[in-house]
């Protein structure tokens, strides 16, 4: 049978991590995975793991909250163990369910070789050993958030798009980010023996519960300057010529500034940077523009919108949107 885990919480400085140092080396080991934050962003992650809280990333789709997670993991060395949120997810995919094939199996070994002893004298002690044997961790599947706990080595734990549980569901996730621990009734409580990296994202499609949001510190994740954009822009699409990637971030951003369905998020920012730099482009024309908004937009009417504002000279009506910029040339 395997060992359960020693119940003794360990502090955040002696879990085995070597800790993240400061601020400014968060933000240089992001920049070295490829991340770019800004100060803001690396002060919160390195808070989340001096304090050992879990972080809470909010904000707009596609504006680099899952990848922070993974690259604080890459920047570190720490293994990423992801829940990825769905409606309907329920505690058997979240946090452990008992592996009831192997319990049946056991069962049935155990009629096998000792055959009738269940209903003999001594019947009832051997079922309760076998009780104890079959709800014993050598049965138990453990899901993300008791992985992250069990974990021997130091992890970071994203628990991936939190608003698309059920208000009642986020109620499971409450035990594990204040206590770091998983309490199952016929096991006992398990706790960690190190403090998992946890980093939780939003894309605001609902208000998280006071009570989730208690035990967290809190890192909203806005679209990012037309400067860190562009750098973003060059780092994600090798070989980019700087003039193209400061007009494809002028152009999204502009385009942000509109009144539209759905804005473009930084991941489409870099897909259209794709798109022109493999197209062999070298500066993009309010055609060019105009003829790859589907990269950037995806309702057909905010289309029409920006398209008409690019073909109409880019004099819209609070001065120029969307517009094709020309700076660096
Ligand atoms: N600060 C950043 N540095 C580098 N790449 C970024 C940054 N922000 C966003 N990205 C890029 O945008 C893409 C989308 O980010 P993602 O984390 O999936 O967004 P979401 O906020 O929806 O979770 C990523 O794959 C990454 O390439
Ligand atoms: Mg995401």
């Amino acid at each position: 049978m395997a060992e359960r885990q020693p119940e003794v919480k360990q502090g955040a400085e002696d879990q085995g991590r070597a800790g993240l140092g400061s601020p400014e080396l968060v933000l240089r080991g992001l920049r070295s995975v490829g991340y770019l934050p800004n100060e803001r962003i690396a002060s919160v992650v390195y808070l989340g793991e001096r304090l050992a809280k879990p972080v809470l990333v909010e904000g707009p789709a596609g504006t680099g909250k899952t990848e922070l997670a993974k690259s604080v993991a890459a920047m570190s060395n720490m293994r990423l163990i992801r829940l990825q949120c769905y409606e309907g997810l329920d505690e058997a995919k979240a946090l452990y369910e008992w592996n009831y094939k192997k319990q049946l199996l056991r069962i049935q070994a155990e009629q096998v070789s000792r055959p009738g002893s269940s209903s003999g004298p001594d019947g009832a002690t051997s079922w309760s050993e076998l009780e104890s044997d079959i709800f014993s961790e050598e049965f138990l599947l453990a899901r993300p958030l008791l992985a992250a706990i069990r974990a021997p080595d130091p992890v970071v734990l994203l628990i991936d798009e939190v608003d698309r549980l059920e208000v009642e569901t986020e109620a499971l996730l409450l035990e594990v980010l204040s206590d770091y621990q998983v309490s199952i009734p016929e096991l006992g409580t398990i706790v960690s023996t190190q403090t998992p990296l946890v980093f939780l994202t939003s894309n605001n499609s609902r208000e998280l519960s006071e009570a989730l949001k208690r035990r967290c510190l809190y890192l909203y994740i806005d679209y990012p300057s037309v400067e860190r954009e562009q750098e973003i822009v060059r780092s994600r699409v090798p070989g980019i010529g700087e003039h193209l990637a400061a007009q494809v971030s002028g152009l999204v951003r502009s385009l942000r500034d509109m009144d539209l369905k759905k804005r473009p998020s930084v991941s489409e920012t870099i897909d259209l940077a794709h798109t022109l730099f493999l197209m062999g482009a070298e500066e993009i024309t309010p055609q060019l523009a105009a003829d790859t908004l589907h990269v950037l937009l995806k309702y057909q009417s905010d289309i029409e919108k920006a398209a008409a504002e690019l073909t109409a000279g880019g004099s819209g009506p609070s001065g120029s949107y969307p517009r094709v910029g020309t700076a660096g040339r």
